[in-house]
């Protein structure tokens, strides 16, 4: 069968060939449309054709002419040719009248293609017919994208199921342009409480009354540039939704899959639902999944100037304090070695003394200098007093160092130290809950890095309790939760402005966020349209940082953060902040007891 029908197809190319000089004008607008259609086309062009002599007709010798595209001819009786299999895109029928049509409506799905349908005997008479006949494909298989071409020559007819009409082709773009207008058509669109968009209704009614957030006004915005009104369905408990154990779809993935709506106007992840039934928009924003951790605890008042720079800074204090005393002395060894002359102003009281005493009172020195207190008496020798000049320098820039820090922790306040990588929360040994299942195989699944493995078998699935995970983090701790760094800008932001939470800066995962579509879609087009438009302009972007400039205001609903967050605006200093230095103070006096009672006993 496949070799007769490749013969009679080469066969039909060589007729086509000879009569290619009969073109009229209804050859010309065929060419019109057609021929960018099928250049461009992906997949094969089946012809279902009744009999060798349909071959005849100019149209389908028109379409066998074209040699940019891919077709398969099938020619037979009834049962044969007006079969198709699902996976093909795009068909060609001859029939003899529109009501010959009618009876092989369930062949008209969509596959996410095209229908050209011939009509041989279309009378005028048959208008009416042919137009319910299109509203039909329409309400029944959701789509329009039939082309209808009656051979008596009338050009190419498309349906417009907004104006529900039908209107002529005039060009490849004709089909597009339906879909650029649709006449206040109500779509079954879909939102519900996700980070940029909002959703209030009544739950006893389920009736949604009114949308907020930057995802809703580009769905308002979508909807009036194309002209259709958005009609929200009230979302599942299940808000995103997915692919259950037994094969079947929740939330809004399931709705789209099951093709319940038209448009889902809330973010998705884009990623494998696991459904070729569903289809994203063009991406419209970015975000990263973060984990959390509480934030640690404050250093206590009595000891925070030990903590105001870093353990490395007071090792490197010591080691330059010892370090100098052990150059000095090699100084002084050369200067004594050599017998470089003395200066002439000194008195020469030190001449006679033991080494020991002189490395002693270099010592003394050294840290006398390196503490910024006046040397009592300067050294001998030209080369040790230059070297004196300069650890005078280091030592002032020490010391504001010191200081300024020392300024800081008691002006804001100081912290234990926080995980600021994923290898530091892995030593944390901390679980992780997350609430969506999603997470399981999002986040740290099929990694090579063992970090990432260990933390993946960390985390812990808990069912949606009465409290939310940020909270119980900020409350009781002992675990880190995941989050879309999004919402800690926005509604969770209080957490990380008042020190309750801290998010870790390494985020393991970036995604690219879009709208979702039930797939095929004859939407999809138009609406990628505005929202690249949106995209372009920077909208999306605008309204995303308006919200997060009023999730920042709203603060002021939370007057127990507030607080917290006024009390460490201004901060006046009270003895509590001095205490170190009187504990200081306290253990040189007892130290000094000490020796004073030891000097008593033994001299
Ligand atoms: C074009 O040709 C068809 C037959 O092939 C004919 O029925 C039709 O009237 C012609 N149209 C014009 C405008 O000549
Ligand atoms: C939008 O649709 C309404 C019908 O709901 C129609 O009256 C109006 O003219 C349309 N707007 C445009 C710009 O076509
Ligand atoms: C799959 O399980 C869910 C509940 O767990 C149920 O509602 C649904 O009907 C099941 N689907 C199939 C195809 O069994």
């Amino acid at each position: 069968m496949p070799l007769t029908a490749e013969l009679m197809m080469f066969i039909l190319v060589a007729t086509a060939t000879l009569t290619i000089g009969q073109h009229n004008g209804s050859l010309d607008n065929y060419a019109q449309i057609f021929e960018p259609l099928l250049s461009q086309l992906d997949g094969t062009l089946e012809l279902h054709l009744r009999s060798p002599r349909d071959a005849d007709q100019d149209f389908v010798q028109f379409l066998l002419r074209q040699q940019g595209s891919a077709m398969r001819v099938h020619v037979g009786q009834d049962v044969d040719v007006y079969q198709h299999s699902e996976d093909t895109l795009h068909h060609f029928y001859i029939f003899n009248h529109v009501y010959q049509m009618q009876q092989y409506l369930r062949l008209f799905i969509n596959p996410g293609g095209f229908y050209i349908l011939a009509i041989e005997g279309f009378t005028g008479e048959e208008q009416k017919n042919l137009q319910q006949f299109m509203e039909t494909v329409w309400r029944r298989h959701g789509h329009n994208r039939v082309y209808y071409v009656p051979l008596v020559g009338q050009g190419v007819l498309l349906y417009n199921p907004f104006l529900q009409s039908v209107v002529p082709a005039e060009d490849e773009h004709s089909f597009e342009r339906i879909y650029t207008n649709l006449y206040g058509y109500p779509l079954r669109a879909y939102i519900f409480d996700s980070v940029y968009s909002a959703l209030f209704g009544d739950g006893d009614t389920e009736q949604v009354l009114r949308v907020t957030g930057p995802d809703a006004i580009a769905a308002e915005t979508v909807a009036k540039h194309l002209n259709f009104t958005l009609n929200y369905a009230w979302p599942d408990d299940e808000f995103f939704g997915g692919r259950l154990p037994n094969g079947s779809y929740t939330g809004g993935v399931g709705r789209a899959h099951r093709r319940e709506l038209d448009v889902i106007f809330a973010g998705f992840f884009i990623k494998d639902y696991l459904t070729t039934q569903i289809q994203f928009t063009a991406a419209v924003y970015m975000d990263d999944l973060c984990l959390f951790v509480q934030k640690a605890q404050r250093i206590p008042q009595s000891i925070v100037p030990l903590f105001a720079v870093r353990v490395d800074v007071w090792l490197c204090f010591f080691v330059v304090g010892f370090a100098c005393t052990f150059v000095w002395c090699c100084l002084r060894g050369l200067n004594l070695g050599l017998g470089i002359e003395r200066l002439s102003d000194q008195k020469d009281d030190t001449a006679n003394d033991r080494y020991i005493s002189i490395a002693w009172r270099i010592f003394i020195d050294t840290w006398v200098v390196w503490v910024r207190v006046n040397v009592g008496k300067f050294p001998p020798y030209y080369s040790e007093r230059i070297f004196l000049a300069s650890l005078c320098l280091v030592s002032v820039i020490f010391g504001a160092l010191l200081e300024s820090s020392l300024a800081t922790a008691y002006i804001r306040p100081l912290y234990y130290r926080d995980p600021n990588t994923l290898a530091e929360l892995d030593e944390l040994n901390l679980p992780i809950y997350i609430k969506h299942p999603a997470f399981r195989d999002d986040l740290f699944y099929g990694h090579d890095s063992q970090v990432y493995q260990r933390l993946n078998k960390r985390m812990k699935l808990v069912g949606e309790g009465e409290d939310r995970l940020i909270n119980m983090v900020s409350k009781i701790g002992g675990f880190a939760g995941v989050t879309r760094a999004a919402s800690l800008e926005l509604t969770d932001r209080r957490y990380i402005m008042t020190h309750k939470v801290h998010k870790i800066p390494e985020c393991p995962k970036t995604y690219h966020i879009g709208y979702v579509l039930p797939k095929p879609s004859p939407y999809i087009q138009g609406i990628n349209k505005v929202l690249l438009q949106l995209l372009a302009g920077g909208l999306l972007e605008h309204w995303i940082s308006d919200m997060k400039e009023r999730a920042k205001w709203n603060i002021h609903q939370y007057p127990e953060y507030l607080a917290e967050l006024g009390a460490s605006n201004w901060k006046v200093l009270t003895l509590t902040d001095v205490q170190l230095a009187f504990y200081a103070l306290s253990i040189g006096c007892i130290l000094a007891a000490f020796v004073w009672c030891f000097e008593l006993i033994y001299k």
